[in-house]
């Protein structure tokens, strides 16, 4: 392990932007993470405040950076996954924070182990999934997840998380609010089921699919088979198209704003949760006209609003963030909502 300097991070990010790292060093244990943040110390790298200057990257595919960084990144390449059986029905399963997410989910649905089948084909490595809860299709990772084990940046020790100690929320979690910048996540594991799955093809979108390619009784395996042509149809691949999935999260609003913009727009969705109400952000954008829209390097998604690309490839971290900014202006005049960005801007 060594930390090099100047080195391009656009290989690192699925938006596919070229930004450098003025420090970065690839670590495969974690011994060799905490070697490299001990080096860090010691060489002082001019690094005046370490919490900030550090960036520990995973995948790379819920990021979007906006310019070159001036500290030390890590990119965390820890690898292994092992099981551990709890009853005839469940086992505990272990992956590395550097496991690519979709080829471990497509380890357990090769093993039948269920839980996992509906956050098909979602980039990124295991470590990041809890930071954002990752969801899709009805799922989302709080609902397997088990525990996790971080290393504490102040104190270089290993702590265990429970699914409580990580306050998952939608697309939100610990690492997002007080955790921010304290844990770096080494390894997740998630209670899956190995016999009697629950198998949940409630989305709509689900449940067509699995008409269209003729499935009455689905398997996990076919409930996976769906999501991904689902994805495929509809999101862009980000090793073709850099993107980072959805930039925003589906905004929640009170009933009655909610009711009130009902009566000016009577074709506005909305999902109803207690004294609140989801409103699909990729509806709103789409009705601002975004939907498609080039401006410069980057656009919106033209089968998807909520994503935005990099449309030629060189589009820069700026351009993407100044063409969101002009989204959340046009939501906010159009429809009194604010959008925020799901994506993680550096
Ligand atoms: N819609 C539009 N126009 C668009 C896109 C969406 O009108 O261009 C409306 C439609 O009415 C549609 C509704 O939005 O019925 C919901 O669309 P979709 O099922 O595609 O889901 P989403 O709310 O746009 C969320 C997640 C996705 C996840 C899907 C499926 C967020 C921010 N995004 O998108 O997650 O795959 O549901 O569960 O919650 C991601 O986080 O990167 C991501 C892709």
């Amino acid at each position: 392990m060594t930390i090099q300097e100047n080195i391009s991070l656009r290989p690192f990010n699925t938006f596919g932007v070229e930004v450098s790292a003025r420090y970065f060093a690839e670590v495969n244990s974690v011994e060799e993470l905490i070697q490299t943040l001990r080096q860090a110390q010691c060489d002082n790298l001019k690094l005046s405040n370490p919490q900030t200057l550090q960036l520990f990257l995973g995948g790379g595919s819920n990021l979007l950076l906006t310019k070159d960084f001036e500290g030390l990144v890590i990119r965390l390449n820890l690898k292994g996954i092992t099981e551990e059986i709890i009853n005839v029905n469940e086992i505990l399963i272990t992956a590395k924070s550097g496991e690519n997410w979709h080829q471990f989910v497509m380890f357990c649905l090769e093993k039948n182990y269920g839980g996992l089948e509906n956050l098909s084909l979602i980039p990124g490595n295991v470590g990041t999934s809890p930071m954002q809860n990752i969801g899709a299709y009805g799922t989302e990772i709080k609902d397997v997840f088990e525990s996790c084990k971080v290393l504490n940046l102040e104190t270089l020790e290993i702590e265990t998380l429970n699914a409580e100690q990580c306050r998952f929320g939608y697309r939100d979690s610990i690492f997002k609010q007080e955790g921010k910048g304290k844990y770096v996540i080494l390894e997740v594991t998630f209670r899956l089921t190995r016999n009697i799955h629950r198998i949940d093809v409630a989305y709509g979108a689900i449940q067509s699919e699995l008409e269209n390619i003729g499935i009455i009784n689905p398997t996990i395996q076919d409930v996976s088979r769906a999501v991904i042509n689902i994805r495929q149809s509809k999101l862009p691949d980000p090793k073709e198209i850099g993107n980072a999935g959805s930039f925003f999260k589906n905004p929640t609003i009170p009933l009655a704003q909610y009711e009130t913009l009902k009566l000016k727009f009577e074709n506005i969705p909305g999902y109803p949760n207690g004294d609140f109400v989801k409103v699909p952000a990729g509806w709103l954008i789409e009705q601002c006209g975004w939907k498609g829209k080039q401006i410069g390097n980057v656009a919106s998604h033209k089968l998807q609003a909520l994503v935005i690309i990099n449309a030629t490839g060189n589009a820069t971290g700026k351009e993407i963030f100044d063409f969101s900014t002009m989204i959340i202006d046009s939501v906010k005049e159009k429809y009194g909502i604010e959008l925020e960005r799901e994506v993680n801007i550096i």
